[in-house]
Order: C-alpha cells, then structure tokens, then sequence
C-alpha cells in the first residue's frame, strides 16, 4: 500500500534531481535565532545587537526562497517551528531521504538534539499522507546531521557524507545499508565548512561546485577521481565564505544566497541559470539555500 502510494505520488509529479520541480520540506523562521554557538558563523552577540532587524530580514528572505522555489514547479510541504529549537528552519539537517524513505537525523550538540523526535513526528505525518513510505532512526550513539552532511550526487548516484565536525564516519555504512547506494565519506578539515552542503553541491549535469580547502589531500584526491578534472567547479574563497556553494539545484537552475560576477560565470558558462536570493542573514547561523531546503521526492534511480 504505501509502494503504491509513493508511485503515485511520483506520477502526480514527484521529481528526480535532473527535472525541475519536486517536493521540498521547508520549516518557518518563526523562532529562527542566534542564540548559542556551534559554529564559527554564529554570533549571539550581534543577534543581542540586531536581532529584530535581523529577525525581520531572515523572516522575508525565507518567504523569497519560498517564492522563488514555487516559481520553480516546487511543491512546499512545512514542519511545524517548535519555540527552543531555532535552527529547526534548516531543514536540510533534519534527515537523509532519498526513495522515500526518511532516516532521521541525530546531532552533535545538545542545543539541536530536541529536533530529533519533533523531526521524526513530521515524517511519520508524511509517511501517513502516503508522501513517504519508511521512516528510520539512527543506531544509538551515531550522529548523522540528515541531508547537510548526506549530500546525493544524482549522477554518480552517490552520497557524499561529510564527518568529523559534526557528522560520524559510522554513520556511512548506516546509509549504505539502509538505502543500498554508495557513499563516499570525507573528513571535513576546516571548521569554517563543518557540514557537507556548506563545501560541495554536485550538480545534475554531472559537475561538482566545491571549495578545496574544505577536504583534506586524500577527499581531494577522491573528489578528482569520482567527478574528473572536467567537472570540478571551485568556488572562489569569498564565495565560499558567503556561502555560495551552499546552493539548491534543480534541474538547470541554482538557488543561492549571492554569487560573485566569476562565480556566476563559472556555472552560466556550464548551462545554468543562476538564481540569487535573499537568505544572506541566515549566514549568521551558519546556514543558506540548500541548508534551508530537504527535498522529499528524490529517487536513486
Ligand atoms: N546553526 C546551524 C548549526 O550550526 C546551522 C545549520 C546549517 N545547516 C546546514 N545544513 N549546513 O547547526
């Protein structure tokens, strides 16, 4: 019964990477702050500062990404913002999902482990609406940080799991075993880039825009290997450090927080059609596009 629901959900247009559109968990900015630490971009003390300028900005950008997902073909489902959990706005980190099965996330710090069961209740709601069809927890004691450090490759139909910031390396054969899809673990070696999607997004005509200085020599290495010398797109340093490569993919179109004029050339040069978006003030979080984002209706094959 839910096979059948999840292939009619992918009839009624539930989409691969490789086609616009699709089904995207986003979670209101409603109690969105910055009120701890876990990450060199957070900064309670300007939110102390600022925080209702700030507040107001993030609040519009986020309806813009809204917005400019929509306008994209996007389908929007929402989680419910829980007040004591602001980063519940990145969704991204709230669980691995691909061929509808959701794998829920766990976190290193204690400040983001109340997301846990909120996240799971979501899920076992979609999973009851027929939008997915299995909804997994993580073994005691692993930490996955879901999609922010599982990022899917959908051509070499690969995760790229980012650990040793916040992310286990035990959390790699998890993946594999449950989803029954390679994945390529990378040690993340600057602090500055501590979950996957803020250093590599692979795009779907086959490319990877990355930031080197992320990786160390062996995941450079095997990002040379996996994607070739063609395919390496780098973000140049300022773009990473605004976040850029923290960026969503559909289709031929990207949807970032803001690209420099060679940053855009890189990928307009490649086919794509770059979109800049308004979600700058959640990089005093830590966070942008792709971090805002889950997509729900990915498919491995
Ligand atoms: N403040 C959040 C944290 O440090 C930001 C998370 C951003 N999400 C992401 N997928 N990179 O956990």
């Amino acid at each position: 019964m839910p096979d059948t629901s999840l292939t009619a959900a992918a009839r009624a247009g539930a989409a691969t990477d490789a086609l616009p559109g699709g089904r995207i968990l986003m979670c209101a900015p409603e109690h969105f702050e910055v009120s701890y630490a876990i990450n060199p971009w957070m900064r309670p003390d300007r939110w102390q500062e600022e925080g209702a300028l700030l507040g107001a900005r993030s609040s519009s950008g986020w309806e813009r990404l809204v917005d400019t997902l929509r306008g994209l073909g996007v389908e929007l489902e929402f989680a419910a913002p829980q007040p004591g959990l602001p980063d519940m706005v990145f969704t991204a980190n709230a669980a691995v999902v691909l061929d509808g099965k959701a794998l829920v996330a766990t976190f290193r710090h204690p400040q983001r482990q109340g997301e846990t069961p909120v996240f799971r209740r979501t899920f076992d709601a979609l999973k009851d609406r027929g939008l997915l069809t299995e909804v997994h927890d993580m073994p005691a004691g692993v930490v996955l940080e879901g999609a922010g450090d599982c990022v899917w490759d959908p051509v070499r139909r690969t995760f790229w799991l980012g650990y040793g910031q916040r992310s286990d390396k035990a959390a790699a054969p998890v993946v594999r075993d449950l989803f029954g899809v390679e994945v390529e673990a990378l040690e993340l070696v600057d602090p500055r880039f501590y979950h996957m999607d803020t250093c590599l997004c692979p795009l779907t005509g086959g490319e990877v825009l990355y930031f080197p200085g992320a990786f160390s020599a062996e995941g450079n290495a095997r990002i040379l290997e996996r994607f070739g010398a063609e395919n390496l797109i780098v973000a140049p340093e300022p773009d990473a450090c605004t976040l850029a490569v923290n960026a969503v993919n559909l289709g031929r179109d990207i949807v970032l927080a803001t690209a420099s004029p060679a940053l855009r050339g890189m990928l307009t040069e490649r086919g794509y059609r770059v979109h800049e978006t308004p979600v700058s003030d959640f990089g005093l979080s830590g966070g942008s596009a792709f971090c805002l984002i889950l997509k729900l209706d990915r498919v491995s094959k």
